[in-house]
């Protein structure tokens, strides 16, 4: 063969490669980066010069390839992956070479061109991944404004029987005073309206039924008797406390019912989820914008499900007939009304945290 043909032959190779992993890419399926990237590198190992000699690794951390044993003495070359303008990884090749055999000046830049291609391709599926996340969490918050609605309606045709039905209920009792068995069962039908009519509450909340009323508010006070309130159900739980607030006012501009409700509802998540003798830890500090509200336990805190899915009116885990799910969909409700932020992570250690953030002016 004449030296022409045969950089002619390679340079055909080479663009064969190229365009076969055009293609590979372009087929590109989600959540099959590994293969994607085997078939890259087995039409790579082709385009070289002694594709018997030389093995490929595309090696980018957690998902690498190779297309065979390679030893890290062998001639190598490489390029950078590069995704956003930052380094992700390499793609090598190993000659196993005989004498004066060696890479070609053109299997470096082949080399470098399918980097490039395979960083495009890894920025094509970040970009993907975040447009999905977004489009997850506008979809949620439709599903909340629409869910919003149907329940405000909901609430508010549900108030008026149920009210109707705990006076009857009542009055009977009092008809009724001599025949115990009745009256035990009115009791319970008592019971299990007050507990409809608290769910409607929470619904009527949720959905801001509730007009809410502005002003400047120091929350510790707030604090202090959403604890006071809740005193009696920490000692019949078992569980204890600290405040751990360090100033002696803390202003913002909030709707003070709407504040003690959320420290209300999240302290008694606190209890329920809490151990015996679990700790429950109250914390309040100020930033330059924000009033940072924290609410730490010791309890089993979130599964990834949960995780996901607390702040979701309906969402519960506790056994039916005790919790609407609605407790925390209504705090999220108000932090978002008062133009804050909630977040629910796992603490390390152990159990859950809650921060709230809401702005001072
Ligand atoms: N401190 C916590 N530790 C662990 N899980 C929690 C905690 N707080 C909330 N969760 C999880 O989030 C779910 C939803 O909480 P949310 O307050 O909205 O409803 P609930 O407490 O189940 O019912 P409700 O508040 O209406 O009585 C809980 O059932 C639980 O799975
Ligand atoms: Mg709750």
């Amino acid at each position: 063969m004449t030296n022409t043909e045969e950089i002619l032959k390679e340079r055909i190779k080479e663009l064969t490669c190229l365009y076969e992993i055009s293609s590979i890419i372009v087929n590109y399926n989600t959540d099959f980066l590994q293969d994607t990237l085997k078939a890259i590198s087995l039409s790579l190992k082709k385009a070289f010069k002694y594709p018997e000699k030389t093995e490929i690794i595309i090696d980018l951390g957690e998902s690498s390839v190779s297309t065979g044993d390679y030893s890290q003495e062998a001639l190598n070359i490489f390029s950078n992956i590069n995704v956003f303008n930052e380094n992700n990884g390499q793609i090598r090749a190993f000659l196993y070479q005989k004498e004066d055999e060696d890479f070609l000046n053109e299997e470096q830049l082949l080399l470098d061109s399918v980097a490039l291609k395979v960083g495009n391709l890894l920025e094509r599926i970040e970009i993907k991944k975040s447009e999905t996340s977004l489009k997850r969490q506008m979809e949620r918050a439709d599903r909340l404004s629409i869910l919003g609605e149907i329940t405000a309606g909901i609430a508010h045709e549900l108030n008026t029987p149920l009210a109707n039905i705990l006076g009857f209920a009542e009055l009977l009792q009092s008809d009724l005073a001599t025949n115990k068995k009745a009256k035990a069962d009115l009791q319970k039908i008592i019971q299990n309206t007050i507990f409809s009519r608290e769910v409607v509450k929470k619904l009527m909340f949720f959905s801001c039924e509730m007009p809410q009323e502005m002003k400047r508010v120091n929350i510790i006070p707030n604090i202090k008797s959403a604890i006071d309130l809740l005193d009696a159900t920490f000692r019949k739980e078992q569980v204890k406390y600290l405040a751990k607030i360090e100033d002696e006012e803390l202003w913002l501009k909030a709707d003070p019912i709407q504040l003690t409700q959320i420290i209300f509802n999240l302290l008694m998540n606190a209890i329920y989820f809490s151990p015996k003798e679990g700790l429950v830890t109250i914390e309040a500090f100020q930033t330059k914008k924000d009033i940072v509200l924290k609410i730490s336990d010791e309890g089993d805190g979130f599964t990834a499900e949960a995780l996901e899915k607390v702040f979701q009116p309906f969402f519960t885990t506790k056994p039916t007939g005790e919790g609407s799910g609605l407790g925390l969909s209504v705090v999220h409700g108000i932090v978002a009304s008062h133009k804050g932020t909630i977040i629910a992570q796992n603490n390390p250690n152990k159990g859950a945290i809650f921060t709230v953030k809401l702005p001072k002016t």
